[in-house]
């Protein structure tokens, strides 16, 4: 297990994250990845810390990730859901989470619709705050996840292209990838419809296409995203049925560029929205490999910020 520490006391998003504590994270779940594959999975270096999981949205991939991340270390977890708690008599966030640390709470993992809750989380509690996903701001345990796939499929990062494809402007997976994937030397671009796309990205040293199959010519991954219909995605391209005619991922199209092309997803998927089911489902699909390796590394933060403190 690497020795170093991370510099900061919470995992809060990639922005201004040093490349070396993303390295060490990336480095970390290798370790707890093998463990993963072990007859007995749980291992102590967590037993006697208590972690809760604080959910204000929901979440299926996520908060199963970090649960069993936290019993594989042998931590105790506390589950909390907003749905069925005191928020719905009023209770704000502060009371909410300071009540839960003066149980004796280690470290508090957090998912809310606001951005920016996470960080005034870590203002008002005395321990580590894990980003889980903050409104469309970002989701950092996602991102290195997502890295930590590229870099077992590719064996680097530097220099890799990857195209993130739809609603750049909503998605907390795609800031936090662009700022993670940048940091570790990767090219990244973005591909959507303008009205999806942030003016002025390319200041986070992001090429812009609103091509799909000019893209596809030129990357080694495409990390696809989903179109939030619940987020009013629906207002931004004229119906799904064009969505998936100009931006779809399918088949047909991979099958025109000259070298196989790697598929991600965040997930939830929308089958035939944003990728095709065959493409969902096919060889070059890394989809499940993303949720696997999340357990390790949701496993190397938990530990590395446990060290810390
Ligand atoms: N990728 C992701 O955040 O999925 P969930 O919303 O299911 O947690």
């Amino acid at each position: 297990m690497a020795g170093v520490q991370l510099q900061s006391k919470h995992v809060l998003g990639l922005d201004g994250m040093p490349r070396e504590d993303i390295q060490l994270i990336l480095d970390t779940a290798v370790s707890f990845r093998e463990i993963l594959d072990r007859p007995i999975k749980k291992v102590p270096p967590l037993q006697g810390k208590t972690i809760a999981n604080m959910f204000f949205e929901s979440s299926t991939r996520t908060r199963l990730s970090f649960e069993l991340a936290e019993r594989r270390l042998s931590a105790d977890v506390l589950g909390f859901q907003s749905l069925g708690s005191s928020v719905s008599k009023g209770e704000t966030l502060k009371d909410t989470a300071r009540n839960i640390e003066a149980m004796k709470v280690d470290m508090v993992v957090i998912r809310h619709s606001a951005s920016g809750a996470p960080h005034y989380l870590a203002q008002v509690i005395q321990g580590s705050v894990i980003n889980a996903g903050d409104g469309s701001h970002e989701h950092p345990t996602q991102a290195l996840l997502d890295m930590y796939t590229l870099r077992e499929k590719f064996g680097k990062l530097e220099g890799l292209r990857i195209c993130i494809v739809g609603d750049i402007s909503h998605s907390r997976v795609a800031l936090s990838n662009i700022y993670g994937l940048t940091a570790m030397g990767a090219k990244v671009s973005v591909c959507g419809p303008a009205t999806m796309i942030p003016k002025e990205i390319e200041r986070l040293n992001v090429q812009v296409f609103h091509r799909i199959d000019e893209v596809i010519e030129h990357v080694d991954a495409l990390n696809v995203l989903r179109i939030q219909l619940e987020r009013d995605a629906g207002r931004l391209f004229p119906s799904i049925r064009e969505y998936h005619q100009y931006y779809g991922i399918t088949k047909q199209r991979l099958d025109k560029a000259t070298t196989p092309i790697t598929i991600m997803h965040p997930g939830p998927i929308n089958r035939d929205v944003e990728l095709s089911a065959d493409v969902a489902d096919s060889e070059h699909s890394l989809i499940l490999q993303q949720v696997l390796n999340g357990v390790a590394i949701r496993m190397a933060v938990l530990y590395l910020l446990s060290a810390r403190n």
